[in-house]
């Protein structure tokens, strides 16, 4: 089925964030509006905006919002610039591990810097013109994502991916998903198979939402149905996103990515982690210093309202987990296809960056 084009992710205008709120989706088309940057922080929290480019540039333009909030409210000097460097570790601790967060906010505090002795006025302008920019890369490199990741693809071919990694996780087009529309606009793609992503859903939710609204052929699927697919030669690669990518090319992503890995492996299946270098952090040796995000037991005990577990039983629920470098064929970025990423080769792609 053929839709309408997936609405925007976000946008800022009459300084004010507009949101998509994603978990409406796709039962309602609504926008959240974020006036200040705490807005923006509990919309991220919340995960009305989520998937980490999306993150990081909401967390630009949350960062914005400080800047035209310290100028209305006739801050100068020292009041001026600790008023942003509140909003920064507020908006900072939103999310753990999806690293774009905390790089978008950086990127906007050096731009702080370049212009710390100019008036409150050209501050304004020059923050807004900063986070325009990080929302129009990330763009661009999505679509560069995806023409390198479509080079991949041999002939019509069946995707697995998990979790949601497309316009809506993104400034638009998607990384993950941005393989696969490129791959669909060049006639590749025979069918993606989609995760429902337990326990938030954003397979069902969001990629089979997205991916029929671009007309790509998609059928949804469980988690735990990924092996036999795969064991009865229905999947020819798998594609998935990055929240946060350690030197050495171990990944982590939304819980189950590690899963779908180890099966791919086995099944000598490609396993393809598509990400902007925005998601590489140098700074970790390797995943298992990455911070994983444990969420609300209620997310598992509960379906919607729904209550589907008794009372008071444990239950864990981390948000994300680690695939090692060594189980990934290559890892898709604007800058390039890395194959069996390693420390040397990761750190190759940021020498003409
Ligand atoms: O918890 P979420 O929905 O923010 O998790 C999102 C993912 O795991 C995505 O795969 C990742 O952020 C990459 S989005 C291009």
């Amino acid at each position: 089925m053929s839709g309408k084009g997936t609405p925007e992710t976000l946008y800022f205008k009459d300084n004010m964030l507009h949101l998509l709120d994603q978990r409406l989706l796709p039962n309602k088309l609504s926008y959240r509006v974020c006036k200040s940057p705490e807005e923006v922080a509990a919309a991220v929290r919340e995960m009305s905006v989520r998937g980490a480019p999306a993150i990081g540039v909401s967390a630009a333009y949350g960062y914005l919002l400080a800047v035209i909030e310290a100028k209305e409210k006739g801050f100068t000097g020292t009041d001026f610039f600790s008023h942003i460097e509140t909003a920064f570790n507020t908006l900072a601790g939103a999310r753990p591990t999806a690293v774009n967060l905390v790089w978008a906010l950086q990127r906007m505090q050096e731009k702080l810097e370049h212009y710390r002795d100019c008036s409150a006025q050209m501050i304004c302008l020059e923050m807004n013109k900063e986070a325009d920019s990080i929302f129009a890369e990330d763009y661009r490199n999505n679509m560069l994502i995806g023409k390198h990741g479509s080079a991949l693809v041999e002939g019509k071919s069946s995707f697995l991916t998990h979790c949601n990694a497309g316009a809506l996780a993104t400034a638009g087009y998607g990384t993950a998903l941005g393989v696969i529309r490129a791959s669909h606009e060049e006639g590749k793609v025979l069918k993606v198979y989609a995760d429902e992503t337990r326990p938030l859903l954003q397979g069902a939710r969001l990629t089979a939402f997205e991916l029929m609204e671009e007309g790509v052929p998609v059928a949804l699927i469980t988690d735990s149905c990924a092996g036999s697919l795969m064991q009865q030669g229905k999947i020819d690669l798998v594609v998935v996103g990055a929240d946060r990518i350690a030197a050495n090319g171990d990944t982590a992503n939304k819980i189950g990515t590690y899963s779908l890995a180890v099966l791919a492996s086995y099944h000598w299946i490609p396993f393809y982690v598509a990400a902007p270098l925005s998601t590489i952090d140098l700074s970790l040796v390797t995943g298992q210093d990455i911070n994983i995000e444990n969420r609300a037991a209620e997310e598992i005990t509960s379906i919607g309202r729904e209550k589907v577990a008794p009372d008071g039983v444990e239950a864990l629920n981390p948000a994300f987990d680690v695939t090692p470098a060594g189980l990934i064929r290559a890892i898709i970025t604007e800058k390039g296809v890395v194959h069996e990423p390693d420390r040397d080769k990761i750190e190759a792609l940021f020498h003409n960056w």
